[in-house]
C-alpha cells in the first residue's frame, strides 16, 4: 500500500504553494477567532521556519511521508510544538491540495504563456527578416500556388496565438480559490473566504464545496491546450524536417539544433524537430489519461483524483523544454533562396493562367478546363507549361492574349492575392499588424 498511496514524489514541488497557503489559512482562522494572535503568529514563524528546512533539502528521499502536507504538518509541530496541530482546524487535504494545486497551476500557466508568445514572436521576426522569398505553398502535399515565405511561416504562429486565448482562459478558471471547502461540506467555523482570496491572491472563489473538492477541469483543459500546442508544434516539426531534407532543402536549421551521424559523415539530423514531434505524443497522451481518471468519478472527493498532478507537471514540463528549443531552432533557420526558386516550376502558376482568361471574360470552369488541357499538352510534349507559345496557348483558346508569358511569374502571382488574408506584400503587411495586435490581445500583460 506504502508505494501505491504516496504521492510525495510527484507533488514535493508544492511545497512553497502549501506554505503559502497554510499561512492565510492560519491567519483566516485568526480573523474567525480560532487561533489567538499569539498561536497565528508562531504558526507563521514556524512555517517560515519550515520553508527554510525544506528550502535546504535537495528533494523527498527518504521522508516517510505520504504527501507533501503530512511533511509540512509534522515539520511545523517539530518546530513549534503541538501548537501546530491547530492549524489543520477546519481544513482538509482535500481543500489543500486543490489551493496548492492552483496556487502552483496559475504560475505555470503564466510562464507556459510566455514562453508560447515567445515562440510566436520569433517565429513573427524569421518572417520579418524574409520578406521577398516565394516558395511553394502546398495542398496534398503537392506544390498548388506561390505563396511568400514569411506566409507560411505565420501560418504556423497563427494556431499558437489560438493557444495562447486559450491559455489565458484556463487561467481565468484555475484563479478560483478552493479553500473552505473542508472535505467536502464546508468549513464549520466562520472563516472569511473573500479575505482567503484577497490573501492569496485569487480572483474568486468557487461556489460548492462538493464541486470545489472534486473540480479537476482547469487541469483537464490545461492538459488539453498542452496537447493542442503539441499538435501545433508537432506539425511545425514535421515542417522543418521535411523542407531540410536534401530533397526539398528550402530551410536550413542551425548548427546547434541539428546533430550528425556517429557513422555517416554527411548527416545533418533535425533532431530538434523530431524530439518536438515525438514529445507531442505524451503530451496527447496526458489528456487521455486525465480525462480517463475523471469519468467514472462519483460525488465527493475521490483519491483517483491523485493522479492529476503528475499529467500535469509532465506537460507543463515538457513544453517548458519544447518550446525554448523549437523558439532557438526557428530563430536560428536559415531560407535556402536559389533551392526554393529552384523548387518552383511553371505547372504552380497554372491557376494563374486560369486567371488570365478569366479576366478576360471566360467562365473559371471553362478557363480551369482549358488550363487542364494546356497541362497535358505540355506533358506530352516533354515540356513545362511556361515553355508553350502563346500560338499553341491560343490554339486551344483564342482568349489567351500574346503578353500571357506575363502570367508566369510567381512574384506578380503572389502580388495578385491582395485580399485580407491573402499573399500580396500590402497583405502580408496587415497580416503582421494583425499578428501584433492578436499577440498583446491574447496574452501581453497576463
Ligand atoms: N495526496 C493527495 C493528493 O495528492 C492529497 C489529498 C489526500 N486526501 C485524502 N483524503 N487522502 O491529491
Amino acid at each position: 500500500m506504502e508505494p501505491l498511496n504516496r504521492s510525495l514524489d510527484v507533488d514535493w514541488r508544492l511545497w512553497p504553494h502549501d506554505i503559502r497557503g497554510s499561512r492565510a489559512w492560519a491567519r483566516g482562522l485568526e480573523r474567525a477567532g480560532i487561533l489567538s494572535r499569539e498561536e497565528a503568529r508562531r504558526i507563521d514563524d514556524g512555517l517560515a521556519e519550515v520553508a527554510a528546512r525544506l528550502e535546504a533539502l535537495p528533494g523527498p528521499a527518504g521522508l516517510p511521508e505520504e504527501d507533501i502536507h503530512t511533511v509540512v504538518e509534522r515539520m511545523l509541530i517539530e518546530e513549534i510544538g503541538s501548537a501546530g496541530g491547530k492549524l489543520h482546524t477546519g481544513r482538509s487535504r482535500n481543500d489543500q491540495v486543490a489551493t496548492d494545486f492552483r496556487l502552483w497551476g496559475r504560475e505555470a500557466i503564466r510562464a507556459l504563456g510566455d514562453r508560447l508568445a515567445a515562440l510566436v514572436e520569433a517565429i513573427g521576426a524569421k518572417a520579418h527578416e524574409n520578406p521577398d522569398v516565394v516558395m511553394p505553398g502546398f495542398t496534398h502535399l503537392q506544390q498548388a500556388q506561390p505563396v511568400p515565405a514569411a506566409h507560411w511561416l505565420l501560418s504556423r504562429a497563427w494556431p499558437l496565438v489560438r493557444d495562447l486565448e486559450h491559455l489565458r482562459a484556463v487561467l481565468r478558471e484555475c484563479d478560483v480559490l478552493p479553500l473552505g471547502a473542508g472535505a467536502v461540506a464546508g468549513c464549520p467555523f466562520d472563516v472569511d473566504r473573500e479575505a482567503l482570496a484577497a490573501d492569496l491572491g485569487f480572483a474568486s472563489i468557487s461556489e460548492n464545496s462538493i464541486d470545489t473538492v472534486s473540480d479537476r477541469d482547469w487541469a483537464a483543459r490545461l492538459l488539453f491546450g498542452a496537447a493542442m500546442t503539441g499538435v501545433h508544434l508537432s506539425q511545425l516539426a514535421e515542417d522543418l524536417v521535411l523542407f531540410s531534407t536534401s530533397e526539398f532543402g528550402y530551410v536550413r536549421l542551425g548548427d546547434g539544433y541539428t546533430t550528425g551521424s556517429s557513422l555517416m559523415p554527411q548527416k545533418r539530423n533535425p533532431d530538434v524537430a523530431e524530439l518536438t514531434r515525438g514529445k507531442s505524443g505524451r503530451l496527447v497522451g496526458n489528456l487521455t489519461g486525465m480525462l480517463t481518471v475523471l469519468k467514472g468519478l462519483p460525488t465527493g472527493y475521490n483519491r483517483d483524483l491523485q493522479e492529476d498532478k503528475e499529467a500535469v507537471f509532465d506537460s507543463v514540463d515538457t513544453l517548458g523544454v519544447v518550446l525554448p528549443a523549437m523558439t532557438g531552432a526557428v530563430s536560428s533557420l536559415t531560407l535556402d533562396r536559389a533551392r526554393i526558386a529552384e523548387a518552383l516550376g511553371t505547372q504552380i502558376l497554372a491557376t494563374d493562367l486560369a486567371d488570365h482568361l478569366v479576366r478576360r471574360g471566360v467562365p473559371f470552369r471553362e478557363a480551369h478546363h482549358v488550363v487542364g488541357e494546356l497541362v497535358r499538352v505540355a506533358e506530352d510534349a516533354g515540356r513545362d507549361l511556361g515553355q508553350l507559345a502563346p500560338e499553341e496557348m491560343k490554339a486551344v483558346h483564342p482568349a489567351f492574349a500574346k503578353d500571357v508569358h506575363a502570367a508566369f511569374d510567381p512574384v506578380s502571382s503572389v502580388q495578385s492575392r491582395a485580399v485580407r488574408g491573402g499573399t500580396a506584400a500590402a497583405a502580408l503587411e496587415a497580416q503582421f499588424d494583425a499578428l501584433s495586435r492578436a499577440l498583446e490581445g491574447a496574452w501581453e500583460g497576463e
